[in-house]
Order: structure tokens, then C-alpha cells, then sequence
């Protein structure tokens, strides 16, 4: 568990759910949550399988198998719904999809708006259409979901530095988590230090390289799997082992029960210094998820 800065906690492993299939999601979240102890479910409302894990959630909280304040449930507001007259709204659904009566921490999914139904943006035009509504207001709208009891806890994901300071400066709710892309070929080791210093825990999506082709990933890295040799574990067990040390929260997501198993098995071995220096050393600044061209946004520079 770790303690985040409102003294509220959060299991450090966390099962992801972008790209898990409609028809695995009852089969792999039983299995998660029953046989391999999975206690926090990263959700958001663009990943459009909320509905499905609500119904999984339901069946396991309505069986008795696990009580709603065991789980640590956190779900996203999307670009579209940044209006501070959606916020609510949104939440609303995502709880409604979800089947629950609250979140354990709601996040701007992204630090830009879109205008509502602009999003997928045709590949014939440009740019998405922005909704040019300041971050400030999307936030206030965040802050009182907290006030109503929606909410216990408010972050952000793929927020930048400078994002982060202007934040800091006019919430009155602060954030306690930054959910960006961390793996060994995008170690973010500066954005990372700085929100640690101010209190923010980050949470690393796409961990272990997402979608991108095998080949391109760092599980196929030769020293991820030199250094997974010598601990009989596997590549993606010595990537998440990385990131537990680094103290940051992580949310691997498989649709297969043996590796949702294997992701949660990072405990009895340790890396040693010169180890987690090796992984460091194979950062290239290179993101698995930039929406940049899908949205002809420019977002990360
Ligand atoms: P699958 O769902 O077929 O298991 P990330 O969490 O970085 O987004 O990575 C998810 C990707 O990594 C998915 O393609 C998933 O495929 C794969 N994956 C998840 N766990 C493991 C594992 N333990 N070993 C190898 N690949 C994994």
C-alpha cells in the first residue's frame, strides 16, 4: 500500500484495463480480484468498458466475495467533458457504468479540451476542435465532486512540469497522483523526482510498452532479460520490480490470467543499485502512447 499526500492509501499494483477486451473483462477481473489478489482497478470512461467491468464489479461486491471498500477503484474525465457544467455529469455515468456510489480517485484524464463529439478527429482535418476551457475551471468542477461524495481523491495523468505548478497554485483540493508513461525506454526520471518532491504520486501506465510492436518493446530488451535470468523471474516481472522500487504505483494490463498473476509477483528479490542503473541507462525518451498526430496536437512539446 502506499500513502498518498491526504493520508489516504492505495495498493501499489493495480490491474489496467485500457484495451482489455469487453468479453475478457468479467472473466479476467473475477480472476484478478479472486485468485491473484488484486485489490485496484484503473478504469477510465475512454476505454469504453466501463459498463462490463461495473457488471464484474457487481457481481463480485452483490456475491459477497468482496466488500466495495476492500477494492480502490479510479476512473478518468475525458478531453470532451472538461466544461464545468459536464464534470458532474460525467462522473455520474462513469459511476453509473462502473456501479458504484463513489471512486477512490478520479483523474483529468489529459490537460487539454476538446469540444464534445469532436473526438475521434476525422483523418481528413488538421485538429481536433479545442474547447479552450482553462484547466482551473475543469478542476474547481472536479473539486466540489469531492465536496458531494463522489470522489475521495483527485490526481491528473500526462500532466507536464509546468502543468503540474499552475495546478499547485490554485487547487484547493490538491493532486495526489500524476498517472504518465514510465517503462525503461521512457524512465521520466525528472518528472518523476519533482512530483515525488511535491507530494504527488506518480502511477506508471503503459508499463510494460503498451501496445507497441514485440520487438520495440522492453521486454525484449537483452539486459531486461539478462537480468531476468539471474533472478528466474520474467522480463516484465524485472521491468514491474523496477518501478516498485522507484516507489511508483503501477497498473499492468493483461488479458491473460497467467501474466495477471505473474504481474502482481514482484516480491522476494530485490534489484540492486547496479541493476536499476542499467535499466535506467535504457531511456530514449520514447512514448508508446502520443496522441499528437491522432489529434494534431502537438501536446508533449
Ligand atoms: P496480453 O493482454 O495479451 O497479456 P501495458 O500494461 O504496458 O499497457 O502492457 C500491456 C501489454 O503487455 C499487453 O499487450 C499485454 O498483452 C502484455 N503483457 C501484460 N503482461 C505481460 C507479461 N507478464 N508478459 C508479457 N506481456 C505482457
Amino acid at each position: 500500500m502506499i500513502t498518498l499526500a491526504n493520508n489516504k492509501t492505495m495498493p501499489a499494483i493495480g490491474l489496467g484495463t485500457w484495451h482489455l477486451e469487453k468479453e475478457n473483462v468479467k472473466e479476467i477481473l473475477e480472476y484478478a480480484v479472486l485468485e491473484a489478489g488484486y485489490r485496484h482497478i484503473d478504469c477510465a470512461a475512454v476505454y469504453k468498458n466501463e459498463k462490463e467491468i461495473g457488471e464484474a464489479l457487481h457481481s463480485l461486491i452483490s456475491s459477497g466475495k468482496i466488500k466495495r471498500e476492500e477494492l480502490f477503484i479510479t476512473s478518468k474525465l475525458w478531453n470532451e467533458q472538461h466544461d464545468p457544467d459536464q464534470v458532474e455529469k460525467a462522473c455520474k455515468k462513469t459511476l453509473a457504468d462502473l456501479q458504484l456510489e463513489y471512486l477512490d480517485l478520479y483523474l483529468m484524464h489529459w490537460g487539454i479540451s476538446f469540444v464534445p463529439g469532436s473526438y475521434p478527429k476525422p483523418d481528413d482535418k488538421d485538429m481536433i476542435d479545442l474547447a479552450y476551457i482553462p484547466l482551473h475551471k475543469t478542476w474547481k468542477a472536479m473539486e466540489s465532486l469531492v465536496d458531494h461524495g463522489l470522489v475521495k481523491s483527485l490526481g491528473v495523468a500526462n500532466f507536464t512540469v509546468p502543468m503540474i505548478i499552475d495546478l499547485l497554485s490554485y487547487a484547493q483540493v490538491t493532486p495526489v497522483i500524476n498517472q504518465v508513461e514510465v517503462h525503461p525506454y521512457n524512465t521520466q526520471e525528472n518528472l518523476v523526482s519533482f512530483c515525488q518532491k511535491q507530494g504527488i504520486q506518480i502511477t506508471a501506465y503503459s508499463p510494460l510498452g503498451s501496445s507497441g510492436s514485440i520487438e520495440d518493446r522492453p521486454l525484449s530488451n537483452p539486459v531486461i532479460e539478462h537480468i531476468a535470468k539471474q533472478y528466474d523471474k520474467t522480463p516484465a516481472q524485472i521491468i514491474l520490480k523496477w518501478l516498485v522500487q522507484r516507489k511508483i504505483v503501477i497498473i499492468p494490463k493483461s488479458s491473460q490470467k497467467e501474466r495477471v498473476l505473474q504481474n502482481k509477483q514482484v516480491d522476494g528479490f530485490t534489484l540492486s543499485y547496479e541493476e536499476m542503473h542499467q535499466i535506467n541507462e535504457l531511456n530514449k525518451h520514447h512514448r508508446f502512447v502520443d496522441p499528437s498526430k491522432k489529434w494534431g496536437v502537438p501536446y508533449f512539446e
